[in-house]
């Protein structure tokens, strides 16, 4: 293939304007606002992607007035944006105001009201407004009752056409019952086409492309099934441990915090069947009949589907790291996983038969996301006499980050009289073809929820279709933990040996292992 160039592309490329509108942050003095928000939200303002009479109103506990609070977004956008003229920097700031909060009290949604009231005055936006949960889970019920209460969910307000819509992070519950509690909480207010749940990973585009690839392209279709595809991996590897976030990782654990939705997202992506249209709900009626055709995990021999691990002290990048239960907040007897590789199969004609290997880690050798495909071998090789090995099976990856790209691995003749073969790589890199590396994902989601396109977002269903998957493994651990051994692995290494035997034991390579 050599280098890859765009034959036709900018045509095809729609970014609409947004109608003028409010986003109201909660959780405002937070990391995820500082880190990801309001960096995502200046460069749609550098792009010209937001209006010009838009707002921010931050809420949090935290004291602060309009002046601290512009001072501390001004430093995130310094830190986190690539370029951020002072002139434009200044201009954005100009539209984001604070608001101190106590959650809990009904005085505080009051004030909430009124300086909404005396903004919408100020900026005259259209009657559009978007709450952002950047908050703890276990401040959505009560922030989003508060609001239906005090009338500022209700879309009929003002007697006008204005949307309300709110946007919540995960984790969507704990497991299946706390999911339904909560959506119930949540629904009692708004309706589904209020809520936008955010997996960041659906906003990055090569998830995104897995789409495009699949079916904007009649090449792959006919060989995406068990006839030619012999198994996929899916991993997500991160050099990272557990960081800053202890108090909430150690409740979490990595089957909650990666598996029920990053992994599971991408998995329905590869697999699932081509919806209908391109709209919203179409798209997501597909991702959960596909969720729900996995098979459940058979519980009396989990450990033949599923390994867990946790990460000792090791070298990671070249550098000492503590082993997870040394990490400063977590329990030093904690059995919290830091590590899963699952087996999963689909019940269904097209993948019958065909594993599905999902493998998610912190503090391994490398970061990197990618979905491996493996077909299957040739049914019988002419060139055995020329090797001294079997052919290699082609391979098609998708990487999702960071060399974002598409490779295809095949074999060919190596120049020469003898006739050699080698493997190649077919590559694809998003870097050198397009010239930039893709935008951050929560420019992305945040655009859509500004535009109200929810197909990247989870719906209901889908949350619940994962959690039903997911929550029977949690009990299990729960209830007895020898149920499947919690191997514990260095930091910097690929996770417990048993998880390459997982893949290896069917006759398979592991990746990266
Ligand atoms: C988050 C998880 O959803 O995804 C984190 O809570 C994880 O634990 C992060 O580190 C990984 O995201 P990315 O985009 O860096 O792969």
């Amino acid at each position: 293939m050599g280098k890859a160039v765009v034959a036709q592309g900018e045509d095809f490329c729609a970014e609409s304007a947004v109608a003028s509108c409010e986003l109201i942050i909660f959780g405002a003095s937070g990391d995820l606002t500082r880190r990801k928000l309001i960096p995502a939200l200046f460069n749609l303002f550098c792009r010209k992607l937001l209006p010009e009479d838009f707002f921010i109103l931050g809420c949090a506990r935290t004291r602060l007035d309009d002046d601290s609070f512009r001072q501390s977004l001004s430093e995130a956008v310094k830190e986190r944006c690539a370029q951020s003229p002072p002139d434009l920097r200044e201009r954005f700031l100009r539209h984001c105001h604070y608001l101190p909060m106590d959650y809990e009290s009904g005085e505080s949604y009051s004030a909430l009201a009124e300086r909404l009231r005396r903004l919408d005055r100020k900026h005259s936006p259209l009657d559009n407004r978007i709450f952002y949960l950047a908050t703890p889970a276990a401040l959505y019920c009560p922030i989003v009752s508060r609001l239906g209460e005090c009338g500022l969910t209700l879309e009929s307000r003002r007697e006008q056409t204005g949307y309300i819509r709110v946007v919540v992070e995960k984790p969507f519950g704990r497991d299946l019952p706390s999911a339904m509690s909560l959506d119930r909480s949540l629904r009692r207010v708004l309706h589904e086409n209020q809520l936008y749940r955010i997996d960041h990973y659906l906003g990055k585009e090569t998830v995104q492309n897995i789409l495009m690839f699949r079916f904007a392209n009649a090449i792959f279709e006919p060989i995406w099934n068990r006839r030619y595809i012999a198994n996929v991996q899916i991993t997500v590897a991160e050099t990272l441990g557990v960081e800053h976030r202890a108090g909430y990782f150690d409740q979490t654990g990595l089957l909650r915090d990666m598996f029920q939705n990053h992994m599971l997202q991408m998995l329905a992506l590869v697999a699932m069947e081509c919806p209908i249209s391109f709209e919203a709900d179409r798209v997501r009626d597909e991702k959960v009949k596909l969720l729900r055709c996995i098979r459940h995990f058979p519980l009396r021999e989990l450990d033949k589907w599923i390994v867990r691990g946790q990460y000792d002290a090791g070298r990671v990048e070249g550098r000492r790291v503590p082993a997870y239960r040394r990490e400063p907040g977590v329990d030093c007897r904690s059995r919290t996983e830091t590590f899963v590789c699952a087996k999963l199969m689909i019940d269904n004609w097209r993948w019958q038969g065909v594993p599905f290997y999902l493998r998610a880690g912190k503090r391994l050798p490398l970061k990197r996301s990618e979905i491996a495909i493996t077909f299957r071998a040739v049914p019988h090789s002419i060139f055995a006499g020329l090797l001294n090995h079997e052919l290699e099976p082609n391979m098609l990856i998708l990487n999702v980050q960071p060399d974002e790209g598409i490779s295809l691995r095949i074999q060919a003749k190596r120049p020469g009289p003898k006739s050699c073969l080698a493997t190649l790589s077919l590559d694809f890199s998003y870097c050198e073809v397009f010239g930039t590396r893709p935008p951050n994902a929560y420019e992305r989601l945040l655009l859509d929820c500004l535009l109200g396109d929810q197909t990247l977002f989870w719906r209901h269903d889908g949350v619940r279709a994962a959690w039903a998957l997911i929550t029977p493994v949690l009990e299990a651990w729960r209830d007895d933990e020898t149920i499947t051994p919690l191997y514990l692995y260095p930091a910097g290494s690929w996770g417990p040996a048993a998880a390459r035997a997982l893949v290896e034991c069917e006759g398979f390579s592991c990746r990266n292992a």
